[in-house]
């Protein structure tokens, strides 16, 4: 087997499942372990229960003894105690008469106490037939039947005279909450274990897959980089070839090829500045030169920027304004660079004329500005990565719009720097919305 990224996470789900079985399987021979344990406890307690029970039983004849000398002696006869004192060590005593219930409960409970076994139980005496030798009540009637085939049970060996050899049975309806109440300590650590295991395992898997996100992402950009560096060297390598021609000798083209030159070079350091800038950015090394501005003029300033190439395209940029002046405290060209980002966007993400409307508001404490555009749009899963560095939406149709994935990042930075925020509403192929709100400072 290949050992490539898929076939390992199915091994390792295999494995995780496997050992989740173990454990399974393991808790459930522990509990078995545990209740086989306390029912042989429980047999026990009832063994000395039995070698209690004759001890019980002398004291109460001695008892009884007394209680009839003592009636004689005051000339009272009774003539009940009297039969009973026929029926006394005769195989017709009944073993209710022997030893009272009462006296069998604390028996069984005093042992049941001294190991451990504080959970109620419901108990009877039966003879050999499930007969209850003593009168029972709603409870033990109840139940009879769990009691004589399900309770744990021994037999009681009073004296000789018995005729029917009777057995103690008891039962305890919470036994299992019982054993689990002692295994808990066990059982959520093992299911911590698991759990452990399962997160590690999840935040592994998610760490490899944003890692070979990422450097597809990287390749990307190196790939749209050098293809955007490629023309302008190209053009000015062109230039200057056309420039060291013995025939050039108008001094009006040198000054075309010149101008030429000049302006990829333009274009070649804006593209190094926004790569670098995204490097500061990174290193939180940013700092703000800020200053009074009026945010109104800023964006009438980058629409200006826009008109010609507007223009070209038949589209509009509109701009609705609630407010007459925005004065603010912040950097003037942070500022334009986002508006000129967010527009740059708009236009670029279309298919059609673009249609641009700015809106501005004001609430107590902060601007509100909306960028909306009647653009390509963006679908769910992709609206909340495009803010990271490098992130482009894969688009089909588009394929030849430029960009490294690097404006929306800056802009997002930016607006943070300046305390305010950035959100983005989008519907695919209906167009999208960028509300930025920046806090009023002055
Ligand atoms: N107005 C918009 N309409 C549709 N998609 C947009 C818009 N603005 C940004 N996007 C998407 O977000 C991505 C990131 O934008 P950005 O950071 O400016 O990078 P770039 O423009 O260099 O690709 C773009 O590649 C594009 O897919
Ligand atoms: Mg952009």
């Amino acid at each position: 087997m290949k050992l490539n990224l898929k076939n390992i996470v199915v091994l390792i789900s295999v494995a995780i499942i496997g050992l989740i079985a173990v454990q399974i399987v393991w808790i459930t021979n522990a509990i078995e372990v545990r209740k086989s344990q306390f029912d042989q406890e429980v047999k026990t307690s009832l063994v000395e229960v039995t070698q209690e029970i004759p001890k019980v039983i002398r004291q109460n004849k001695e008892t009884k003894f007394f209680q009839r000398q003592q009636q004689l002696n005051q000339g009272v006869t009774d003539i009940n105690a009297l039969i009973n004192a026929m029926l006394d060590n005769t195989p017709f005593q009944k073993f209710s008469d022997k030893i009272t219930k009462e006296q069998l409960d604390s028996l069984i409970q005093s042992q049941m106490k001294k190991r451990g076994i504080t959970t109620p139980y419901i108990f009877g005496v039966f003879d050999a037939t499930g007969n209850h030798l003593y009168e029972a009540d709603s409870i033990a009637k109840n139940h009879t039947s769990e009691l004589v085939s399900e309770g744990i049970n021994i037999p009681v060996f009073v004296d000789d005279f018995m005729l029917t050899q009777p057995f103690i049975s008891i039962i305890f309806p919470k036994k299992n909450n019982f054993i689990f109440k002692k295994m808990w300590l066990i059982l959520s650590i093992s299911l911590l274990l698991i759990l452990a295991v399962i997160y590690a395992f999840y935040f592994t898997v998610n760490t490899i897959f944003k890692q070979k996100q990422l450097s597809e992402i990287k390749n990307d950009f190196i790939n749209n980089m050098t293809h955007e560096l490629k023309t302008p060297i190209s053009t000015i390598q062109l230039a200057c070839e056309a420039l060291n021609d013995a025939d050039m000798n108008s001094k009006e083209s040198q000054q075309t090829f010149v101008t030429m030159i000049k302006d990829e070079n333009t274009r070649l350091k804006g593209l190094v500045d926004t790569v670098l800038k995204t490097a500061i950015l990174d290193k939180g090394q940013m700092k703000l030169q800020s200053e009074p501005l009026d945010l109104l003029e800023i964006i009438h300033k980058v629409r200006g920027n826009f008109s010609l190439q507007i223009n070209q395209l038949n589209g509009k940029i509109l701009l609705d304004n609630e407010l007459s002046e925005m004065p603010l405290f912040g950097d003037n060209q942070h500022l334009t660079n986002v508006f000129q980002n967010l527009i740059d966007n708009a236009i670029k993400y279309t298919s059609k004329a673009p249609e641009i409307i700015i809106s501005t508001a004001k609430t107590i404490d902060s601007y509100l500005i909306k960028v909306t555009d009647n653009g390509i749009g963006i679908s769910k899963e992709n609206l909340d990565k495009i803010f990271e560095k490098l992130y482009r939406v894969p688009t089909g149709d588009l394929h030849n719009v430029k960009g490294f994935g690097l404006g929306l990042n800056y802009v997002k930075s930016m607006i943070e720097l300046h305390g305010g925020k950035i959100e983005v509403k989008s519907t695919k192929d209906k167009g999208s919305t960028f509300i930025l709100s920046l806090p009023i400072t002055e």
